[in-house]
């Protein structure tokens, strides 16, 4: 029995750019960083969902690296929609796995029951996802060597409709292919993604599913809203995921990172509204 977790869509920017001025991006990393290694029942590695930085420049990654180095366990990063894979690679460079296969950021991670998978949806400049035919068929593969193995995939973009309107509009083109394999496929215990910035689960093709809340900022829960997206700094999370193995497999939980706001940012009307008052902690950040 050990524990992992997941922490996602950090959106980490320079002290001047967007996301560090609204959301404070890196200061709230930095105490989920301090709140995993902290934990009683401590992390044996961490996953990282995607959406590492807000703009996926150099700078922004070297800021990345520095505050995940004070993790205290193995770490493991995929791409989002804001991530450069490039950059990511000059880095992390002591991050092998990150050179992937035919370019993509798509790995297994063989050292722990369960097994994992890294899938990587990024389309270039775009802000959905996709699982073209050589990626899945990758996936495909790599389910077909160990199916005795308990698996976990994870990925940014959710494999599944949220409810969540303009994040959906901005999912994973087509899961008619994902959806195929992972049902061939008994072993795959769990798929985890990203992207949402909030907890939501559902049954996916023979298995769950299910995407991480955000270190810093949350998409409000406004469901069926054709237009409205609200960012709101609801309490910062990730997920700490508990392998039970055998008949009891794997649970997930909620698992609050600290530094609490109030505060709202929305889009409406196709612009960003950023009329809300300013950030009030509600718990004091380190
Ligand atoms: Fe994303």
């Amino acid at each position: 029995m050990f524990t992992f977790a997941q922490i996602t869509d950090f959106h980490i920017s320079m002290p001047e750019g967007m996301a560090d001025r609204t959301y404070q991006t890196a200061r709230h990393l930095r105490v989920a960083v301090a709140h995993l290694n902290g934990l009683p029942q401590r992390p044996e590695f961490v996953l990282c969902t995607g959406d590492l930085v807000d703009r996926g420049g150099d700078e922004e990654y070297a800021l990345l690296a520095d505050i995940l180095g004070q993790l205290t366990m193995p770490f493991y990063l995929i791409p989002g929609n804001h991530d450069d894979r490039a950059a990511m690679r000059r880095a992390f460079p002591g991050h092998a796995y990150l050179a992937g296969h035919d370019g993509f950021m798509q790995y297994t991670i063989e050292a722990w029951e369960p097994r994992l998978i890294a899938l990587d949806t990024l389309i270039p400049g775009e802000p959905g996802g996709r699982l073209c035919p050589q990626r899945l068929d990758w996936l495909h593969e790599r389910l077909g060597e160990q199916p005795d193995r308990p698996t976990i995939i994870f990925m940014h973009h959710p494999p599944f409709r949220t409810g969540l309107t303009k994040m959906d509009n901005a999912g994973l083109e087509d899961n008619a292919g994902l959806v195929g394999i992972v049902r061939r496929h008994a072993q795959v215990e769990a798929v985890l993604a990203g992207h949402v910035h909030r907890f939501i689960t559902r049954r996916f093709a023979g298995t769950v599913a299910m995407t991480a809340p955000g270190p810093a900022h949350q998409v409000d829960l406004n469901l069926g809203a054709e237009e409205k997206l609200s960012l709101i700094m609801e309490p910062p999370a990730g997920l700490l995921h508990l392998w039970l193995g055998g008949d009891d497999g794997l649970v997930s939980h909620v698992s609050y990172t600290g530094g609490c706001y109030q505060g709202v940012t929305v889009f409406a009307d196709g612009q960003w509204i950023r009329d809300a008052p300013p950030l009030a902690p509600s718990i004091p950040l380190p």
